[in-house]
């Protein structure tokens, strides 16, 4: 949700800030800015739109010249998308400037404040109000300002400033918004995410809450909130910088969606050793696996899907019971939470403002917790007690892929692990998931070499204007993913449907040639499922079916079936999914959407 980045150097700083905003435009494309100092006078250049805009506008920065700058890409908060509304963020005297991710919740209180002291605002935003308080508060110390405003401002933020009086600084302060510096061969820099930066540097100083970092050509130096100077360590990304980049794809989601067979195998192989389940990170006694009398998953949007998947293969193998919620939910409902109780949460960015309020709701009352995270260093991965990474890479795309396959690959593995130690499944049993587990990854290999024959398909669904998915138990909740995945980037109307519930309302909107994916990978719910799929087909949906290889009988009851390899009844989502995804991304495609950008979203979701 916005991308902020900033440079300080002996290059010149707008080609560098282009370069890292175009790393981060999946944070946020509704408009893009830059502020350049030339050691005199700080120039801004804004454009409402995508990158390219702002780029053609300063002649890929070339009318921007110095070696100090910051930039921004936007998601809008406050404020319409627009030239005004973009970032940076000038005080009157244009010598502090100013570029911010997240919200400044009393904003409305502040700007009040400094109205009356003679104040004027020109944009609708709760950025600006940063600006005038630092210039209300600025004496001559930057250090100082930046202080004072962060004990006057609620809410959240990573923000990049500029002050004209001081040509060889560039600040940079975080509090619960991403924010991460890093030191080049010609300069040091900033950015909201490692993207931005990595073609510069691998080492990398995650910025912590509360912690200010001051950049000069030649060094960083960092502070408390008590402005006291503090050490900090680099972390070496391990990532390859292709890793970020789309290597030949038409889409990152089509490269992500490739992707899967990799990640899924790096999520797996380090945690299973001589045919058992090892999970270090875990840190747990077994007599503490053995106490655990609930879990609670929470996360939003696909992560929360996993979990809807976890749900099952907990209870199922581990026979503890699990609460899935959403994270916007769980942190307002006054949850039951107590000794026995672990929650997991997940994310892939580690930085969904949601999911990591829920999580310092939980840790509030004392409860374990265990955070499923992608982005290493985030701050679901350094807030929660314990962390298991999904080794998916960095994504890029809005819509996830390979994040949710290595999510549910977690998630079994601990099920796993867990029914291990309580004994509620065999050791043969066991062994033999792990070897259905190792398979996985060609299994989607295969499935992605059915892509044209699903292209095909999608194709004659891009002008349909509703799709529903309907499953029952794993099944349904995969249809929410699959749901999920097509509506985000084809903006078709779709809604994933317990199959048993249809009846119930939703199939008042079944009409002739509605399409109804049908998925139905669980072998003692199957009989079911092809009852509810002849209720919605004599009504006139046309039927896609996703089944298990050798359910023939489903032809009877679809129109186009997809059968997916055999694996064991707990893991199938994963298996299920990969058509599902590649139907979504087809009929985008075939509607002329921007895949990987799609409207109104953004890739880290930083606010409520
Ligand atoms: O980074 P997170 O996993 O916490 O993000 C959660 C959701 O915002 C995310 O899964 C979102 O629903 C995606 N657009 C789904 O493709």
């Amino acid at each position: 949700m916005c991308g902020i980045v900033g440079y300080i150097g002996a290059e010149q700083a707008a080609p560098v800030l282009l370069d890292g905003l175009d790393k981060l435009e999946y944070r946020g494309y509704d408009s893009a800015g830059l502020a350049v100092f030339d050691g005199e006078k700080i120039q801004i250049a804004k454009a409402r739109g995508r990158l390219k805009v702002l780029r053609e506008a300063t002649h890929g920065g070339e009318k921007l010249p110095g070696f100090c700058g910051i930039g921004h890409t936007r998601w809008a908060t406050h404020g319409i998308p627009s030239d005004r509304n973009a970032h940076p963020h000038f005080n009157e005297a244009e010598s502090i400037a100013v570029v911010h991710n997240g919200i400044i919740e009393n904003y409305l209180k502040l700007k009040k404040m400094l109205e009356t002291k003679g104040y004027k605002f020109v944009s609708e935003t709760d950025t600006e109000v940063v600006a005038h308080l630092l210039d209300y508060y600025y004496k001559g110390d930057p250090l100082d300002a930046i202080m004072r405003m962060m004990h006057r401002v609620e809410g959240s933020y990573a923000l990049g400033i500029i002050f004209r009086d001081h040509p060889g600084n560039l600040y940079a302060v975080r509090k619960d918004s991403p924010l991460i510096a890093g030191q080049s061969k010609t300069g040091n820099l900033i950015a909201s995410d490692v993207p931005a930066i990595l073609k510069y540097t691998r080492d990398v100083y995650f910025i912590k809450n509360e912690e200010i970092v001051c950049l000069t050509e030649d060094g960083l130096s960092f502070y408390n909130v008590d402005g006291e100077e503090i050490e900090k360590e680099p972390v070496t990304i391990q990532w390859d910088v292709s890793a970020a980049e789309k290597a030949g794809y038409e889409h990152f989601m089509l490269k992500e969606i490739y992707e899967q067979p990799k990640a899924v195998l790096d999520t797996l192989n380090p945690r299973i050793r001589d045919g058992r389940i090892e999970i270090e990170e875990l840190g747990m006694t077994d007599e503490e696996i053995r106490a655990i009398r609930k879990i609670y998953i929470v996360a939003c949007g696909s992560a929360y899907h996993t979990g809807v998947s976890a749900k099952y293969v907990f209870e199922g193998l581990a026979r503890i019971p699990v609460e899935v919620d959403l994270a916007s939910e769980f942190r307002y409902r006054n949850p039951i939470l107590d000794d026995g109780t672990l929650l997991i949460v997940v994310s892939q960015s580690g930085e969904t403002a949601d999911t990591l309020a829920a999580l310092r709701e939980a840790k509030a009352r004392g409860i374990k917790t265990l955070g499923i995270v992608n982005v290493v260093g985030s701050s679901i991965a350094r807030e929660t007690d314990k962390v298991m990474y999904t080794w998916a890479g960095p994504e890029i795309a809005v819509a996830t892929t390979k994040a949710y396959s290595t999510q549910l690959i977690a998630e079994y593995l601990l099920a796993m692990k867990f029914a291990q130690v309580r004994g509620t499944v065999s050791q043969d049993e066991i062994d033999e998931m792990v070897n259905d587990l190792k398979m996985i990854p060609e299994q989607i290999e295969m499935l992605l070499g059915q892509k044209e024959r699903i292209q095909r398909f999608a194709n004659r669904y891009i002008a349909a204007k509703d799709i529903f998915f309907i499953g029952r138990g794993l099944d349904y909740a995969i249809s929410l993913e699959g749901s999920l995945k097509l509506k985000e980037i084809s903006y078709i109307h779709s809604e994933a449907y317990a199959a048993g519930e249809l009846k119930h309302g939703t199939i008042s909107l079944i009409e002739e040639g509605t399409l109804v994916a049908a998925v139905l990978t669980q072998e003692e719910l199957y009989k079911k499922m092809i009852s509810n799929m002849v209720e919605v087909r004599t009504r006139g949906a046309f039927l896609l079916a996703v089944t298990n290889v050798g359910n023939t009988e489903v032809e009877k009851a679809a129109d186009y079936v997809i059968y997916i390899p055999k694996t064991n009844k707990y893991f199938t989502n994963s298996l299920a999914v990969i058509p599902l995804q590649l139907f979504g991304y087809y009929v985008a495609i075939g509607k002329g959407c921007d895949v990987d950008k799609p409207r109104n979203l953004a890739k880290s979701v930083t606010v409520e």
